[in-house]
This record gives C-alpha cells, structure tokens and sequence, in this order.
C-alpha cells in the first residue's frame, strides 16, 4: 500500500472508529490510537512522508495535515457530545409533571365509627375501651350468661389454649367500666369482636361493634329510645324511626330488639325490608339487676340502660352495600369510593 492509499484507509478506519465509539474511555483510546504523540498512526504517517519521494510530498502532506485537523476537530468534538450527554442526565427538568402521589384514606368502616363516636359523644357518652382477648368472666359470667348459654360453645366462641377468648361482643366493656367507677356511668365501647362464623354476604367472623351503656338514678326505658331515636335520625336523616319489639338477652330486662325505619323505602315496604318497612339493628335493653351485683351496683338506687350495635350493619344501610366480605377484602377499587 502507498502512501496515499495508506492515507485514505486511515480516514475509512478513523470514521468507523469513532462512529463506534460511545463513552469518555472511547473516545480517550481513540485519541491515542490516532494522535499519540509516539505510536499515534497520524505520526506514523509522517514518518512515513519522510521517506517518500520529495517529488509527491507537499501533496502528501497537505493530505496528512488534512487528515490530522480532521480527526483532531472530530475526537474534540466527540468529546464534547459525550460529556453534554452524561451531563444531562443529571439534569433536573422542572418542566417535567410532577409524580402522583397516592394518598391512603380512611377504611369505610373507620369513617362510620368515627361518626357514630361523634354523634354519641354530641350526647354526652364518653368512648370506652376493653382488651380484644378477654376472661370468660368478662365475656360471659358477669353478663349474666348462663353456664349452657350457646354462645359459650366452641362452635361459637374463639377459646386460646388458656381459656381465655376472643370477645364474643363488645359487652364486657360495660363490666369493666362499671367496675372502675360508680354512676353516673354513660360510655360507648366501639371494638373488634369475633365469631366462628363462616363467612357469607350477612356473616364475618372479625366484625365491629359499638356498646352504650348508661347508668344513673332513675334512668328509663324511653331514654334509651329517645337516645337511639336522635341518633338514626341524625345518622339518616328526619324521617327516621325506632321501634322496638321484645326480646331476651341475659344481661338486661326488658330486652328489646330494635329496628330502624327502612332507608331503602322509608317504611313503605320493599324487598330489602321484606314488605315490613323496618330494617333490625340489634340489641338493647334494661341493665339486669343480676349484672348490678357483679359490679357492686345498688339495683335498688340504681337502673340503665345498654345497646349493641353493628357496625358494618350501618355501614351497609349507609352505603347500600349488599356483602359485608366486601369490608374485609380490602380490593382498593371499593376501599377507594369512601371519604
Ligand atoms: N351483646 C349483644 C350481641 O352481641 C348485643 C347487645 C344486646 C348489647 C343487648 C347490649 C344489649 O348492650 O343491652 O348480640
């Protein structure tokens, strides 16, 4: 190969080179390859011119000198580009839109406690706490519930190994509560209670309940309706109304059932409601004089009165919601539609 030709290779491989080259230690290798001072194959060249001919070698080199600006001007900027592009990566763009932020919210059931927390505290009830796990003392005997009482079954009730339980209600708070302090007494106890139950669109076995008790000289029967009746009507609205029909519960006497009016038609009768226009909410009653004694309450000076209460069952009417599995799966396409 002659030296022209030699000079024309040397632009093919230079142009392959650096079109291959992507980073700063690339374009570095091709520097020295093709400029280094010693070994550089532009240095070679000019060696090389050296020896040639002196008849061809102003043209020869011009021709090197060209080369060598061209590849000098090419390697710098290269240079240049490489560094611009690794330069801006670290670049903050403040025109770019900002990331979405998932904010959590309240779980459904979370939000209509606190309401109903808030309505009863607006009537003067205080909130009340008891543990989870409890004594069959708590949950059953100073309930009065008696030794055969069903819901002491293991079918029914969560037993550890040493016999305590998972509450069964939030009742026992009331015991707990009257222990510690003498009447007035007026709490609510909101919890988690638990049931072996298998679950189905009406059954869970976690659910949530709010109790209220209140005991005081002289306390009666229709304050423990005028009480429920401010709060269905405040929680659904004017047209509400309470009705209650008897019913047995070991702790208080009389027990009563109560219904609120049904929300779906306004106690007209529909499906939901069964035609009788009155929706069941739960349990109340008259403090028996059996519980008192447990608690060293006088029965003679005082009475009063206590409620159950469902949580997801007033979630549900809230929301006209039809399964109550659907509080516990936590898919966020439903969790997401309460605030
Ligand atoms: N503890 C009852 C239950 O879980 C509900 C209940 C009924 C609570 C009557 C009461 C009451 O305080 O007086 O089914």
């Amino acid at each position: 190969m002659n030296l022209d030709e030699h000079i024309k290779q040397v632009r093919k491989d230079f142009q392959a080179d650096i079109e291959a080259c992507k980073d700063e230690k690339g374009i570095q290798d091709i520097h020295v390859k093709y400029l280094g001072r010693k070994a550089g194959i532009v240095t070679h060249l000019f060696k090389e011119l050296a020896k040639s001919s002196p008849a061809g070698r102003p043209a020869l080199g011009k021709q090197i000198n060209d080369i060598k600006n061209f590849i000098t001007e090419a390697v710098e900027s290269r240079k240049q580009s490489i560094k611009l592009g690794s330069e801006k990566k670290s670049f903050t763009d403040l025109s770019l839109p900002g990331q979405p932020q998932y904010i959590g919210r309240l779980h459904p059931l979370t939000l209509v406690q606190n309401e109903i927390i808030s309505l009863f505290e607006g009537m003067g009830f205080e909130v009340a706490t008891g543990p989870d796990i409890e004594t069959d003392y708590y949950n059953f005997e100073a309930l009065n519930i008696p030794e055969d009482h069903p819901a002491r079954d293991l079918q029914d009730t969560f037993y550890l190994n040493d016999g305590r339980l998972l509450r069964t209600h939030t009742s026992p708070v009331q015991i707990r509560v009257m222990e510690s302090c003498r009447p007035p007494v007026r709490i609510i106890a909101p919890g988690r209670v638990f049931r072996k139950d298998t679950p189905d669109a009406t059954h869970s076995p976690v659910f949530y309940q709010v109790e209220g008790l209140y005991v005081d000289e002289g306390v009666t029967l229709a304050e423990l309706k005028g009480t429920l009746l401010t709060f269905a009507r405040a929680l659904f609205g004017p047209k509400m109304n309470i009705r209650f029909r008897s019913g047995f519960f070991p702790f208080t006497e009389p027990s009563v059932e109560y219904d609120f009016t049904c929300i779906m038609c306004e106690g007209k009768g529909c499906s939901i409601c069964k035609g009788t226009g009155w929706i069941e909410i739960s349990g109340a009653g008259m403090v028996d004089p059996a519980v008192f004694e447990y608690v060293n309450y006088d029965s003679e000076k005082y009475t009063g009165y206590a409620w159950g209460m469902g949580v997801e069952r007033i979630a549900m009417l809230k929301y006209r919601i039809n399964d109550i599995r659907l509080f516990y799966e936590n898919d966020l396409r439903f969790i997401e539609q309460f605030s």
